[in-house]
């Protein structure tokens, strides 16, 4: 068998923001496990630039600290670590600073075999001064990759204004913008699953398929991040993980694994959601928020314990459900119904398929009457396909109808660890593979669609819906769907 760790070009990889708490929980441990599995060597560097006035071995430290706390025990190797901090080398840099852009320039390597990249885990207004910085210091090479990430504005104008920004110096065939979800091993399982086997393709469609459910819950709560309040769940999440989601579960097959092949798919999904607008908010859209619960074992804050003093009465919400329609043939008349939520009853993303029932039953005497059959797709935690499918109830008593899984669990049948997104993602900049990455056009294709439901929501002096920490979000999540006479899945139904 050939291997399966390809190893990337040598890099210099530079990651503004140095000392953030992305960069701790999220980049060095990734690229830890891409160096640990041999993906790369001591020919390739990561140079931390941020304005803290750390040395190179202030910068290690934090490294291995951060490998300390974000990586799981049993990958902490002694030796591995020591070699890998060695790539690591540290420039201190304000924007509008001279001096740090020199030293930036003398830390990297011109050999252009080389690969230069750029990460900017920064806000988002430093993105265009960093660019403009890049390009006048001669740090910017036309193949050099700069990588971003959300929040890419709070609305489309907002985002444009961004995207503007970074375009001033970066081609688009340059900029990687990450929506970790992407780079989930079974989110990428999807396209395994609608392309590689002949089974599902001749039945995806609306002559087959009753309805589609989308439904990432947290269990956690949104913490005192401060960002959060200004964003809240239909930004956070709706706009980009869930709307990716529907989108690899709606495309139509691209000709291709390339990069713009896929994403043009994508985008005409975007293109063809039906437009949620002010008439349509309320009875397509459910938004909530979280309240306390306290009983003798537990307490749990609401949502506006957590403000600071200042936010409190926020209508942010922490939940959101709605459904959304798909206006092509092949979704026609199929609702995509998206529910997203922190401190909900437990941490599962999921899709569910739900199939038409069967046309007409023979079974009119047996015991369990047929039911429709469901696929699903588990994307976290416990990652696995299951078909739900009726079977006959073996042994003798007459025919007893039994809904049974056809069950698909990664967890038993692979044994090797999962890499995390961000070590795919990660790699793929490096490989030059943009396949995995947001293009600006289906960035501003779902805001476009987004805008309206957050404007209508914030014209209406209505709070946001309260439901109980630990549930599965309010009531009227539960009626939007219940209207059309279905239910939400919830493992059990
Ligand atoms: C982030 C959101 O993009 O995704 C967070 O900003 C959310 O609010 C997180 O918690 C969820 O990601 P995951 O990989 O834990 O499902």
């Amino acid at each position: 068998m050939s291997s399966r760790i390809i190893p990337v070009q040598p890099f210099d990889y530079v990651v503004f923001g140095a000392t953030g708490d992305l960069t701790k929980r999220k980049l060095i441990p990734a690229l830890y496990h891409r160096f640990k599995d041999g993906q790369f060597d001591e020919q390739s560097r990561i140079i931390g630039v941020s304005r803290s006035k750390l040395t190179d071995g202030e910068f290690q430290k934090l490294a291995s600290d951060a490998i300390a706390q974000f990586v799981e025990k049993d990958y902490q190797d002694a030796a591995t670590i020591e070699r890998f901090l060695k790539i690591f080398s540290y420039v201190v840099n304000d924007v509008s600073d001279e001096a740090g852009w020199g030293d930036l320039r003398k830390a990297l390597r011109d050999d252009p075999k080389i690969i230069r990249a750029f990460y900017l885990a920064v806000a988002p207004d430093l993105f265009e001064p960093i660019a403009e910085q890049l390009a006048k210091t001669k740090v910017y090479r036309r193949d050099a990759r700069v990588v971003i990430e959300k929040p890419l504005g709070h609305d489309l104008a907002s985002s444009m204004e961004i995207n503007d920004g970074v375009a001033k110096i970066f081609k688009e065939d340059q900029v990687y913008r990450i929506d970790h979800y992407l780079g989930k091993e079974t989110v990428q399982n999807l396209l395994a699953l609608r392309f590689a086997n002949t089974l599902f393709e001749p039945i995806w469609n609306s002559a087959h398929i009753d309805h589609v459910q989308l439904t990432v819950a947290e269990s956690v709560g949104a913490g005192t991040r401060g960002y959060y309040d200004e964003s809240g769940a239909l930004r956070d999440m709706i706009q980009n993980h869930m709307l990716q989601l529907l989108c690899l579960v709606a495309m139509e097959p691209p000709a291709s694994d390339d990069a713009n092949a896929l994403r043009d798919e994508k985008l005409k999904v975007l293109r063809a959601l039906k437009p949620i607008t002010n008439g349509d908010v309320s009875k397509t859209t459910v938004r909530g928020q979280y309240r306390g619960v306290k009983s003798e074992a537990t307490a749990v804050a609401s949502y506006q314990d957590e403000l600071p003093d200042d936010k409190k009465g926020s209508h942010t919400e922490t939940f959101v459900a709605l459904k959304a329609e798909i206006q092509n043939w092949r979704w026609s008349g199929v609702p995509f119904y998206l529910r997203t939520g922190k401190r909900m009853a437990e941490r599962v993303s999921e899709i569910c398929i739900q199939f038409k029932p069967i046309p007409h039953s023979i079974f009119d005497h047996a015991e369990g009457a047929p039911r429709a059959n469901k696929l699903i797709i588990r994307l976290q935690p416990d990652e696995g396909v299951k078909l739900m499918m009726m079977i006959k109830d073996p042994g003798p008593g007459g025919m007893r109808l039994r809904e049974v899984p056809l069950n698909l669990s990664f967890a038993e049948t692979f044994t090797e660890r999962t890499p995390e997104a961000y070590e795919r993602l990660l790699m793929d900049v490096i490989r030059g593979s943009q396949t995995l990455f947001m293009r600006r056009d289906e960035l501003e294709a779902a805001w476009s669609w987004v805008d309206p439901i957050r404007q209508a929501w914030d014209r209406s002096s209505e709070p946001p819906q309260s439901y109980s920490a630990g549930t599965w979000g309010p009531s009227g999540a539960v009626a939007l769907i219940e209207r059309d006479g279905r239910t939400w899945y919830e493992g059990n139904n």
